[in-house]
């Protein structure tokens, strides 16, 4: 099966957000990857709803946004507003992530979980059957270019045992690098989101990285 590839849009040039965009596209990019933060959840802001705005503009292809923020319920609605295509929550950012999912299905955008490196699965199992993407986190949500935590390799273990009872997709965000890639897709990870050591350099050949990771 094909791998997703998206690229971190925190991470990209934004004296050029349009061309990046485009560059990206043509380059064969799958998704767009737009991290959102609100300095209380995490310690860093990231991209605006003008930015994921500007970014679907931009391109036909499918934008998610992960929220790392505190106050998902209604940061959740400006995200639903703008049709992204999916919306990652982070269970342990709210009380009501059940329903705050459930909205986001009815709105018909998949609704996803991020979970970071300290949440288990077994703490979220009863939200399974109700996302269509999980993506777990390699590194402490909050900033790209962090070193790859390989504790998070038992989890990615256990969520690709129990996946076959359920129809979600496994994503990785965190420190993303060829080795990693190669690795996990073999062991059946659907997508990888890439940042500033995977994708963003400066020559911003990114057809020619993209391709690579595709062969892997
Ligand atoms: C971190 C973000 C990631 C990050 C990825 O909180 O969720 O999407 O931008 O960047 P790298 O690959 O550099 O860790
Ligand atoms: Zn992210």
């Amino acid at each position: 099966m094909k791998k997703i590839l998206c690229p971190s849009m925190m991470c990209a040039d934004f004296d050029n957000l349009k061309k990046e965009v485009e560059l990206l596209d043509e380059a064969g990019a799958d998704m767009f990857h737009c991290d959102i933060m609100d300095g209380v959840f995490v310690p860093n802001m990231a991209l605006s709803p003008y930015d994921v705005e500007c970014i679907k503009r931009n391109t036909k292809k499918p934008v998610d946004v992960h929220l790392m923020v505190s106050n998902v319920e209604i940061v959740c609605d400006i995200y639903i507003d703008l049709n992204i295509d999916i919306i990652y929550i982070h269970p342990e950012s709210s009380f009501h992530i059940s329903k705050t999912l459930l909205r986001i299905k009815e709105a018909g955008i998949a609704p996803g979980i991020a979970i970071s490196p300290d949440v288990s699965i077994e703490t979220v199992k009863e939200l399974l059957p109700l996302v269509d993407y999980i993506m777990i986190m390699t590194v402490n949500p909050g900033f790209s270019g962090q070193v790859y935590l390989q504790y998070v390799n038992d989890k990615i273990d256990r969520i690709i045992k129990i996946r076959k009872d359920y129809g979600f997709k496994i994503m990785l965000d965190g420190a993303i690098s060829d080795k990693i890639i190669q690795t996990l897709t073999q062991k059946g990870v659907d997508g990888f989101v890439l940042g500033t050591s995977a994708l963003f350099r400066e020559d911003k050949d990114y057809e020619t990285v993209l391709a690579k990771y595709r062969k892997l």
